[in-house]
């Protein structure tokens, strides 16, 4: 595992640009020390100020780019200029690391889904989560509701709390997580079907690409699904897997694709995150990813 610290964003050659998505899909992190992303001190003020004035905006908090919309905020009891003051903050929010992301990972361009962006206010240490909802076990990303289809899932993250770090420990990236658990001990995805074929074409005929919501899932999401779950259930692999801590400073940024490197929090508050899912054919060093090498293991085609 490693961590690629990157000072300098501008200017940076075509050649640079490559060889920073090369060294995401590789499982790095890449880490800014300082955010690229400016965010007036005035609104993280407010961010900061919410988890004692208002108590239905306590929990995680969702904010989807595409329909401009809230989720996970209580707009019944929620004051709402509130509100409308934090939907217009993430939506800044998710612009702005766009428009940065645009040019640093130029390689990509055209070729990702903007997802959802997310406020987390809570203290990660101690919540009381079920098992497979914790975020302090070691898990590689799935999402139960989205099947991705092999486009591949890539969070950028801020630490907007004043003064704490937000401590993370991660583990070795999927193959060699995946080479050793899933043959034995979680079946390997199966071949797909006609049916899951036919959606397949229907969704590329229409234009939804790879991540297409309401879609049936694919044998890859289904497997990538199980192996998040097989990750945080397995006590073996938690306590015995190599780990690497670390300690994201307050103001800084970082970013990894989520689904390939196995990754917890365990503790920090306040963080604002992005996620984007990158077409399988926008990889510049596809060998690294989840879908190849499920594909090498079974031998078929999973999407
Ligand atoms: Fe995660």
């Amino acid at each position: 595992m490693s961590l690629v610290t990157i000072t300098a964003t501008e200017n940076g050659s075509a050649e640079q640009h490559r060889q920073w998505c090369e060294s995401l899909e590789a499982g790095s992190i890449l880490f800014f020390p300082k955010s690229p992303i400016a965010l007036a001190d005035s609104d993280l003020q407010f961010l900061r100020g919410q988890q004692q004035t208002d108590s239905s905006l306590h929990k995680n908090i969702a904010y989807k780019p595409k329909s401009n919309e809230l989720t996970g905020v209580d707009t019944k009891t929620a004051n709402p200029a509130a509100v409308d003051r934090l939907r217009a903050i993430m939506r800044n929010y998710s612009q702005s690391v766009t428009a940065f992301l645009t040019g640093f990972l130029s390689p990509y361009a055209g070729q990702w889904q903007l997802d959802y962006a997310s406020f987390r206010p809570q203290e990660e240490e101690g919540r009381d989560l079920p098992l497979r909802r914790r975020n302090d076990l070691l898990h590689t990303d799935a999402f139960p509701t989205r099947p991705t289809h092999g486009a591949r899932i890539l969070r950028f993250f801020n630490n907007i709390h004043p003064t704490r770090t937000r401590d993370w420990i991660v583990s070795d990236p999927f193959r060699s997580v995946a080479a050793k658990y899933a043959p034995a001990e979680i079946a390997l995805p199966q071949p797909d079907s006609g049916i899951g074929r036919a959606f397949k074409s229907l969704a590329t005929g229409i234009g939804l690409g790879a991540a297409a919501p309401a879609l049936k899932r694919s044998p890859y999401d289904d497997f990538m699904m199980r192996f998040h779950n097989f990750l945080k259930e397995n006590r073996a692999f938690q306590s015995s897997c190599s780990k690497y801590d670390y300690q994201f400073p307050a103001g800084s940024s970082w970013m990894v694709y989520t689904d390939m490197v196995p990754h917890a929090v365990l503790c920090g508050q306040y963080a604002l995150e992005q996620t984007y899912l990158v077409a399988p054919q926008a990889m510049v060093a596809p060998q690294h990813a989840p879908l190849t090498v499920l594909q090498e293991l079974t031998g078929a085609r999973l999407i």
